[in-house]
């Protein structure tokens, strides 16, 4: 049961900021919210009256119709903005979108930008709220808030679970944000890479670097891979991607060697048979679209509570 109504915060920046009541409330609150998408009409009125604008500046797919399907669900009026189809590419600086978004009486801003902290610089900028849709190679923590969720839903518990995490540690900002998450709520956490992809400074972060994913594999509880970040590697970071995938691909051979209840986890978009293989996608130790779908829930219970929060049992009737 839920008891306590409202965030530390009043934007969503880090998963740093969240304390694990936070965290709990986040996740108690989508379990209310998972229901209505599961309904025939699925749309309440909670956030009925709001303006949230989708400032996506970076390319999305998944994230940005996930927040916007979010919004509408909750009955928020909606505005999506994409760098092709806004001011900025006249060369509008963001605290001048900033100013005019916070004139139009905006709500809640939801930004993606490729500047690591562009959305706490957003923050200062304006009154409405902020949330960060990924920033860089910086953070993403609806990502990490819907993971923790997907595992909890799934495994029932996050505490003391080994989570690995593979592949492009480097230029990931799912990796960074899911780092914070799990190991506040208990979990162990691997990562596991080549070491040109996960700088030894990880470490620091309280994690164990693993170079081999054959010898750790039998180890891991969730097993959740990154997508190599090809568009955000200046160099070369290993001899081909035949050779990453040869050594990092979770492919039905690697699989084999896992524990018999392992999940496989990626935030998509998936770059097939480099860091999975097509079939395992399909296979039920993947709860890859179980993350999309929690995606929903867990944004609506964001946009719900950073929107002012009020009683849930209410609010989804
Ligand atoms: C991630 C992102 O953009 O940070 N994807 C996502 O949000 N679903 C991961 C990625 O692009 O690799």
């Amino acid at each position: 049961m839920i008891d306590r109504m409202s965030l530390s915060v009043t934007n969503l920046l880090s998963i740093k900021d969240l304390t694990n009541d936070d965290i709990n409330l986040v996740l108690d609150t989508a379990k209310y919210f998972e229901e209505i998408s599961k309904r025939a009409i699925k749309k309440v009125p909670t956030l009925r009256g709001k303006t949230i604008v989708n400032l996506f500046l970076e390319p999305s797919t998944r994230t940005r119709i996930s927040f916007e399907l979010a919004a509408k669900r909750l009955s928020a009026d909606v505005v999506n903005i994409s760098s092709d189809s806004s001011a900025i590419k006249k060369g509008e600086s963001l605290k001048d979108t900033a100013k005019t978004l916070t004139a139009m009486g905006i709500d809640i801003i939801v930004m993606r930008h490729s500047f690591a902290g562009s959305s706490e610089l957003l923050a200062k900028w304006t009154d409405a709220r902020i949330i960060n849709a990924g920033d860089g190679a910086h953070e993403h923590p609806t990502q990490a808030l819907l993971d923790l969720y997907t595992v909890r839903e799934k495994l029932k518990k996050i505490e003391n679970l080994h989570i690995g995490i593979v592949g492009d540690v480097a230029h990931s900002r799912v990796a960074r944000s899911n780092i914070f998450a799990f190991k506040k709520m208990g979990a162990k956490i691997s990562v596991i890479a080549p070491p040109t992809l996960v700088p030894p400074e990880f470490e620091s972060l309280g994690v164990n670097i693993r170079y081999n994913f054959d010898e750790v594999i039998p180890e891991i509880d969730v097993i959740y891979l990154l997508r190599l970040q090809l568009e955000r590697q200046t160099e070369s970071f290993f001899p081909s991607i035949g050779e990453y995938a040869r050594l990092f691909c979770l492919n039905k051979e690697r699989l084999k060697m896992a524990k018999e209840n392992v999940v496989i986890m990626h935030p998509g978009p998936i770059n097939r048979d480099i860091e999975i293989s097509g079939d395992i996608t399909e296979m039920p130790e993947s709860i890859i679209t179980q993350q999309v779908a929690s995606g929903i829930a867990v944004r609506m219970a964001v946009l719900y509570l950073l929107a002012g929060g009020g009683l849930v049992s209410g609010a989804v009737d």
